[in-house]
């Protein structure tokens, strides 16, 4: 099979973290006799130095003719502490994903079993932890109505949903659902918010189609609490764009590194495979860095937009054994640098 790949490394990490990726790639097509050809785009800050266009239309025209989007990280500490810059590295994120129709970003959170101890939480409470977040991705807060008044002295972001937004996402989640355990919980915050008690009516309205699947509503702060508690308790959460940001965050503690969260995004143009870890700026250029995340995200590029799924479990077998044999990085308590263990990696995919 003939691949063809957008290779948006972005910044800080990013490119560390997707050579190691492009590499695993490599490996894989080797074995298996696929032809992996990758055409290099310019994201985030590193775009606006380039162009002064965080999401260049170069960019955007070679991601539709592209059969899948590798994307490391953007963000850039020079516009974080600037809150006045009229252009940020994240726009770039944010209009990739809104102009590629990204609508539903899957997190699935898993635990090595060598790496149960490196979680802050108990080993008992996290060893066999496994489940899926779909997080809405072109919605909610990031997207609504935004801006200043009173001479700039109040501000809003407006959360907005609509009916249509919320039905295909959901449908979505009922379907990996009832592919996976049979269990979805639909976190909200219904108690307040309005757009919350339409995620729930429309849920609540779709139950019936889906009897195979048990469904329960969460408040997202209990969710929060819930996720750290008793993390077995999930099988696949639906949330909008703003909670799905913070809770999976709050989820790679449960697998013990945010190095280790793959993600793809996927919707209506061609799907994105990204770390869910950001640029990680006091990193960069160091190779220290876990490769991991990004390594994962091809798994699921071979999986969600090839079909390939041997091809995929190549690259989580090799995942896996690189962890049981302790070639990990520092975040992990290893001493490997990134490119040892994407090296590694690649050399074990070729041996599976
Ligand atoms: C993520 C990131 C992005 C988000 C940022 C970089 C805009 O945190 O992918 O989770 O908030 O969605
Ligand atoms: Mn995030």
């Amino acid at each position: 099979m003939k691949l063809s790949i957008a290779e948006l490394p972005g910044d800080g990490i990013g490119p560390e973290v997707v050579q190691q990726a492009v590499k695993a790639v490599e490996a894989v097509c080797s074995s298996f006799g696929h032809e992996a050809a990758f055409t290099f785009g310019y994201m985030g800050a590193a775009a606006i130095d380039h162009s002064g266009d965080p999401y260049p239309e170069e960019t955007h025209r070679l991601c539709l003719d592209s059969d899948a989007v590798l994307f490391g990280a953007v963000g850039d500490p020079k516009y974080d502490n600037d809150p006045n810059a009229k252009v940020r590295p994240e726009q770039g994120l944010l209009a990739i994903r809104k102009r590629l129709g990204l609508y539903a970003n899957l997190r699935p959170v898993e635990t090595f079993k060598p790496l149960a101890d490196k979680s802050p939480l108990k080993t008992e409470l996290v060893e066999g932890a496994d489940f899926l977040c779909v997080r809405e991705l072109t919605g909610g807060m990031y997207f609504g109505e935004k801006g200043r008044k009173d001479g700039g002295d109040t501000a809003y972001d407006t959360c907005v949903y609509s009916r249509f937004e919320v039905e295909r996402i959901l449908r979505l989640a009922f379907g990996y659902a009832r592919r996976r355990r049979g269990h979805l919980t639909v976190v909200d915050k219904a108690n307040v918010m309005e757009t919350s008690r339409l995620w729930r009516a429309v849920a609540k309205g779709m139950e019936p189609e889906y009897s195979d699947v048990t469904v329960d509503y969460m408040f997202v702060d209990n969710a929060a609490m819930q996720l750290i508690r008793c993390p077995k308790f999930f099988d696949v959460i639906v949330t909008e764009n703003t909670f799905g940001d913070i809770l999976t965050d709050e989820a790679s503690c449960i697998s013990g590194s945010m190095g280790l969260l793959a993600s793809a995004s996927v919707g209506e143009h061609t799907s994105l495979f990204e770390p869910i870890h950001g640029s990680y700026p006091q990193a960069a250029g160091k190779n220290i860095a876990n490769p991991v995340a990004s390594i994962l995200s091809a798994a699921m590029m071979f999986e969600y937009s090839f079909g390939l799924m041997e091809e995929g479990k190549a690259i989580r077998e090799a995942v896996a054994a690189s962890i049981e044999a302790g070639v990990v990085t520092e975040d992990l308590g290893g001493n490997r640098s990134t490119s040892e263990v994407g090296d590694w990696i690649a050399d074990k995919i070729i041996k599976i």
